[in-house]
Parts: structure tokens; C-alpha cells; sequence
């Protein structure tokens, strides 16, 4: 009884309820959230680790709608990582049954919304059902126009760095170009992102201020923002929030 007080009492503040003035002209281009938190959020309910992730998806609902509503253009959501194969096998199991499960919910809706879905990430170990869910949503919102959902899925920034040099490697080997040759253009053309423009801004959430391996090379100038709250605690009013405190800072770009 003691034991669970405390943990509700511990929690972290609930999520901003004010409304935040945001300004429609500088709207970020490309938001990437590091949603983190899922674990923790289900710990502090005396839940299993796996009811946290359910929950998260439901974020996710809120968080594409709300990006949707701003006009943002891409949303990069790190859902799961080159590393998070160290996790036990049923947790793993359960996270690669997750998109199945959202895409089969929402796809509809996505669908309507003008919402195109991606992925960026390997597709080599991701069990076939989790991959023909992912494709089937990919190919149903091809020709959406509207906001890009881009998920971050058996990604890791490292890896796809390393991929980046092997290629270039490889292109100077066969004689296509010289090493001096190689511009900043070229390698972010190598990326897993390759068609997207850089993140302005970086929100990862349950008070972790690590990146752990998401866009290195990507996230030069983007906008960090961190907040305390677990993801599945993540809404609109708090997703407001960070787009607000986006808007009141000077990007310089190590100009003046
Ligand atoms: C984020 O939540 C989701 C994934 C990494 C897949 P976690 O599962 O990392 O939750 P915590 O950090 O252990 O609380
Ligand atoms: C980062 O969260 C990966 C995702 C959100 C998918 P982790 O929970 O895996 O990161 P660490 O282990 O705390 O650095
Ligand atoms: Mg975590």
C-alpha cells in the first residue's frame, strides 16, 4: 500500500495544461522524438514493462494528430533501436507485434489525414509480420501529401553512419569519385534519411538527456528539448509546449 502511495506520489508533474501561443510561420519542418519512458511509466502502475508500451502507442496517436494539426512536415519517431535487441526475448517479441497492432488500428484515420507512413531503419531481422504490416501501410499512404510518419524502426545512427563510409568507400574504390571529392552533400545523400530534410528539433522524454545512437550525423543544429514525462504521459498540450519553446529560441547556426 506504502510502497504504491509513494510511487504515485513520486510521479513526475502531469503534462502542461495551459494553452501555448504558437506562431503558424515557424512551425519546425522535421520534429524527431526519442519516446522514452515506456518501462518506467508501467513500473510506477505495479504494470508489466509491455503495458507501457501499449500505452506509448497511444501517444503516438496524439502526437501525429497534434503534428498533423501544426502543419509540421515529417515526424520521426525513434521506436526501436539497433540496440534494443539486448531486451528479453518477450519484450522484444511484443514490441515487434506493436506496429501490426497501431497500423491495423489507425490506418484508416492515417489514411484520411493525408498521412504518408515510412520507415527508416533495417529491414533484415524484423520478424516478416512485423515488415508486412509496415509495408502494407507504407504502400496504402504512398501518395499522402500531408504530414510524413516516419518511423525510426531497428535504426541506429551509428550503423548507419558506418553504412554511409562503405558506400562512399566502395564509390571511390570503383573510380566514381576521389576522397577529396566527398562533400557533406554526398554523405547525408548515403543516410537513411537521405530524402529528408535535417530535424530542427529533438524532444526525448522521462529525463534521460542522452541521444543513445538517433540521427548523429543528422541533428547538428537541431533544437534539444527533454522533458521529465514518461511517453505514454506525452500530449498534445505538452507536444504545444515544446513547439513554443522551439519558437522563442535563436537559431544561429554558429553565425550571429
Ligand atoms: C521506450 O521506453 C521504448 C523503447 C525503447 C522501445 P523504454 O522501454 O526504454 O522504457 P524505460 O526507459 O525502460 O522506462
Ligand atoms: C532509446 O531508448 C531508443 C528508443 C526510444 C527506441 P532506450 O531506452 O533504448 O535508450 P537508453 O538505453 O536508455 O540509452
Ligand atoms: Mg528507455
Amino acid at each position: 500500500m506504502w510502497q504504491r502511495l509513494k510511487r504515485l506520489w513520486t510521479q513526475p508533474e502531469p503534462a502542461a495544461e495551459e494553452a501555448v501561443e504558437i506562431m503558424p510561420d515557424n512551425i519546425p519542418v522535421h520534429i524527431a522524438i526519442i519516446m522514452d519512458g515506456n518501462g518506467r511509466w508501467a513500473k510506477r502502475r505495479g504494470l508489466p514493462r509491455v503495458a507501457g508500451h501499449h500505452a506509448g502507442m497511444k501517444a503516438i496517436k496524439r502526437v501525429t494528430m497534434a503534428a498533423n494539426d501544426l502543419g509540421v512536415k515529417v515526424l520521426t519517431l525513434y521506436s526501436f533501436s539497433t540496440e534494443n535487441w539486448k531486451r528479453p526475448q518477450d519484450e522484444v517479441e511484443f514490441l515487434m507485434k506493436l506496429p501490426q497492432e497501431f497500423l491495423l488500428l489507425e490506418i484508416e484515420e492515417l489514411v484520411q489525414k493525408n498521412v504518408q507512413v515510412r520507415m527508416m531503419g533495417w529491414r533484415d531481422n524484423v520478424p516478416p509480420h512485423t515488415l508486412a504490416a509496415v509495408e502494407e501501410a507504407i504502400e496504402r499512404t504512398k501518395e499522402n501529401t500531408g504530414l510524413i510518419l516516419n518511423f525510426a524502426f531497428n535504426y541506429g545512427s551509428r550503423l548507419e553512419i558506418l553504412s554511409a563510409i562503405r558506400q562512399l568507400a566502395e564509390a571511390v574504390q570503383q573510380g566514381h569519385l576521389t576522397p577529396e571529392e566527398i562533400t557533406e552533400e554526398d554523405v547525408s545523400a548515403c543516410l537513411l534519411s537521405a530524402d529528408l530534410p535535417d530535424p530542427d528539433m529533438i524532444i526525448r522524454t522521462s529525463g534521460e538527456i542522452r541521444i543513445s545512437n538517433f540521427m548523429l550525423w543528422q541533428m547538428a543544429y537541431a533544437e534539444l528539448w527533454f522533458t521529465d514525462i514518461y511517453w505514454p504521459d506525452f500530449d498534445e498540450p505538452l507536444f504545444r509546449k515544446a513547439v513554443g519553446e522551439y519558437q522563442r529560441r535563436a537559431r544561429r547556426y554558429g553565425g550571429l
